[in-house]
């Protein structure tokens, strides 16, 4: 869109399930770039709008809800506030945080689905659906699982293969089990509304390659797409959880949950107009919260309907195809909407060079990073945006975050603020010097300043982040040079006059470095608001160096950033490895047994024994012969360990041995005894051994 045509924005950040906390994965992949964007907006004096809440419906929470023996209302309402808090902390200023479980969306959405309905955009389709008998109930494909047909995995999902990644549909699977009562699931005929996007197809394809500017990520995947045909997709759901579907005949059936999710948008925006419009809070407002700078109040219609509206929507890379296909295909079907200009969608981040898993742990937690790392938000919000995946996966390491942190923020940005305003308090009372005859590097270095903010806006408004927040570290990199030319703490010696001029200059450019980074670390650019009291914020006089002006009183410097030690990185990789440790001791487990007396686990005699000899039992895979020092004796037992243990390996290796075990013969050779083994859940098997060596012969019990 032509700048000049724009009167607003409205800017989305895709609605984050409430089924869990939010992680790092999700703030570098849309909350930050969505947040830098709109605060440079902001800057900008452009109006704009941010609109994010909470996703509330779906079978992820209802799945949640069902695990842990609770509402699906309880799951949303925890992870609700839990979300919305640790945004507000971390300084994602969404004009609103709104929440899909509300009356103002569940009208929304349902008045949408009857404009279509009434409309007759939908058709009707009758299809086979798995139903569980004893619960009464049809069956999402998440409350299905079976065995995998790709891979043989017995607990594979009836969307998705966890273990070997496939996208799969519930009548896939082979032994299909109902996760609610544990039973086959029959099939039964159902009646669903479909929206027939291959009829849309022309129409999305004008739009899509009217935005080649679009990041080649998000335009070949909508290309890839339409080329491979749209199909009707059902827009209704056999569930309880969720918007009623509000026609005639559709007891029972719910929205389907990207039906009503991205009108959760809408319905955010209208709900901030009515703050506006009541200029009070509402009366459920104590589970919101919003912006209050701007609840002023507005028309909602102007920013969904009116072409001079810029909208932008900040998703990863799994909403593609909802919000640049599915969505716009509803938008163009009800009328009157306009549609986003660009959908700036990012690749995802790993942690530590693995994939981040929220059923695993396998994450850094938002609300756990703020209670870990007090007033450290800036660190974390620099780190994710100077590693954001925007056009390929990126990782995250801990390590990484501390470098980043020691090299770039205190020993570059810190470093520059620190010594201007040290020596500006030490000489000259912390009262801004007066800028006096500019020499050549002077002049160059204000010529290098000024040509900063057009290229740093450039790449904000192009949604090239990292690029953004780099330029503006070379302005404090810029500022560290002139400082080390420049040299003022040897010159004040000789020529008081020319270090005015130094200091001034630094200081100025301490001032733009306050306007320029503030959309990315608006916590530091506060700080350093306050320690050159000064208004800031506002990106139009960014590139002048008479910011601040001559005698001007400043505040007492206070450190912007400092050193993050080993100790605290390595704590937080200790507690990763033990969140997977956890893990892989969780996995399937298998049930306990049946209660046993005392007496009979007394008659089991099981001892600590020594291997002294081991070779493979000839013709066969799994069997080793090994010889054992009991203590008692010297005997031989038949293990089946060949596969974990080469004989060579284990000589010397102390097991536990149940010696009382009637003699069998195997393979020819009679054991005597059994060597006991851990089996982990893939069948791994590792020997129980004492931890400190003891005797042999010593009695486990
Ligand atoms: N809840 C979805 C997710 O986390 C995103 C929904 S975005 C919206 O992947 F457009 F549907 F709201
Ligand atoms: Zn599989």
């Amino acid at each position: 869109m032509d700048n000049s045509k724009i009167k607003r924005y409205t800017v989305t950040a895709a609605l984050p399930y409430t089924n869990g906390p939010v992680h790092i994965g999700h703030l570098a992949g849309v909350y930050l770039p969505a947040d830098t964007y709109v605060r440079y907006l902001r800057s900008n004096k452009r109006e704009v709008k941010f609109i994010c809440g909470s996703d509330e419906n779906g079978v992820p929470i209802t799945l949640k809800a069902k695990k842990e023996g609770v509402t699906p209302q309880e799951i949303v309402d925890r992870y609700h506030k839990i979300i919305g808090d640790s945004f507000r902390e971390f300084g994602i200023s969404f004009d609103i945080y709104h929440r899909t479980s509300s009356l103002t969306h569940h009208q929304t959405a349902e008045d949408f689905f009857e404009k279509l309905y009434n409309d007759g955009v939908f058709t009707e389709e009758i299809t086979e659906q798995y139903y569980d008998e004893k619960a009464q109930t049809f069956l999402a494909d998440r409350y299905i699982t079976g065995t995998c047909p790709k891979c043989g995995n017995e607990n594979a999902y009836g969307d998705q293969c966890e273990s070997c990644g496939s996208t799969l549909n519930a009548t896939d699977l082979i032994n299909p089990k109902s996760t609610l009562s544990g039973e086959p699931p029959v099939r039964k005929e159902t009646k669903n509304w479909f929206l027939p996007l291959d009829q849309y197809e022309d129409k999305l394809r004008a739009y899509i390659e009217s935005h080649k500017e679009w990041k080649p990520n998000v335009y070949g995947q909508c290309q890839s797409w339409l080329n491979a045909g749209l199909q009707p997709r059902a827009m209704t759901r056999d569930l309880d959880w969720g918007v009623k579907v509000p026609v005639k005949g559709a007891e029972g059936k719910v929205l389907y949950v990207w039906f009503d999710a991205p009108i959760g948008y809408i319905s955010a925006t209208k709900e901030l107009s009515n703050y506006g419009k009541m200029g009070i809070w509402n009366p459920i407002a104590e589970e919101y919260y919003i912006n209050q700078i701007n609840t002023t109040s507005f028309d909602w219609e102007d920013y969904w309907k009116d072409e001079e509206t810029k909208l932008v929507h900040f998703i990863g890379k799994d909403n593609i195809v909802f919000h640049c296909i599915i969505f716009p295909a509803m938008l163009m079907a009800h009328g009157g909407y306009t549609l986003a200009d660009n959908v700036p969608a990012n690749e995802f981040l790993n942690l530590e060079g693995q994939k981040i898993s929220t059923s695993k742990n396998w994450a850094v937690w938002l609300n756990e990073y703020l209670e870990e790392f007090k007033d450290k938000q800036d660190i974390l919000r620099y780190v994710l945006t100077a590693t954001a995946p925007e056009t390929k996966d990126n990782d995250f390491t801990w390590k990484d975050f501390q470098a980043r942190n020691n090299n770039e923020l205190v020993a570059i940005l810190g470093n520059f603020v620190n010594r201007v305003t040290v020596l500006t308090h030490k000489y000259f009372d912390g009262k801004v010097p007066t800028l006096m005859e500019l020499t050549d590097v002077d002049k160059a270095v204000i010529e290098e300043l000024q040509g900063y903010p057009a290229k740093i806006s450039s790449s904000i408004e192009n949604y090239r982040f990292r690029e953004a927040l780099a330029e503006v570290m070379n302005v404090a990199r810029l500022g560290n040079k002139y400082l080390a030319e420049t040299e003022p703490w040897k010159v004040i010696k000789t020529d008081e006059d020319r270090v005015r001029t130094i200091l001034n200059i630094a200081l100025q450019i301490a001032a733009n470095i306050e306007i320029l980074i503030e959309p990315f670390l608006p916590f530091t650019a506060d700080k350093l608001m306050k320690m050159l009291n000064y208004g800031g914020h506002i990106w139009e006089d960014a590139g002048s160096i008479h910011l601040l002006k001559r005698g001007h009183q400043l505040n007492e410097p206070v450190l912007l950033f400092s050193k993050i030690e080993d100790e605290e990185v390595q704590a937080q990789i200790d507690k990763l490895n033990r969140s997977k440790l956890a893990n892989e001791t969780n996995a399937v487990v298998s049930p306990v047994k049946e209660n046993i007396q005392f007496e009979q686990f007394g008659a089991m005699d099981i001892r600590v024994a020594t291997i002294v000899a081991a070779e493979k039992v000839e013709k066969t895979k799994k069997l080793l012969k090994l010889t054992l020092d009991t203590g008692l004796d010297e005997r031989t037992v038949v293990s089946g360990i060949a596969e974990y243990y080469k004989p060579e390996d284990i000589i010397g290796q102390q097991v536990s041995l149940l010696v009382n075990l009637a003699p069998r013969e195997i393979k020819g050779i009679v054991s005597q005894g059994m060597i006991l083994m851990a089996e982990d859940s893939e069948g791994k098997l590792s020997f129980v051994s004492p931890v400190q060596k003891t005797n042999n012969g010593a009695v486990i019990r």
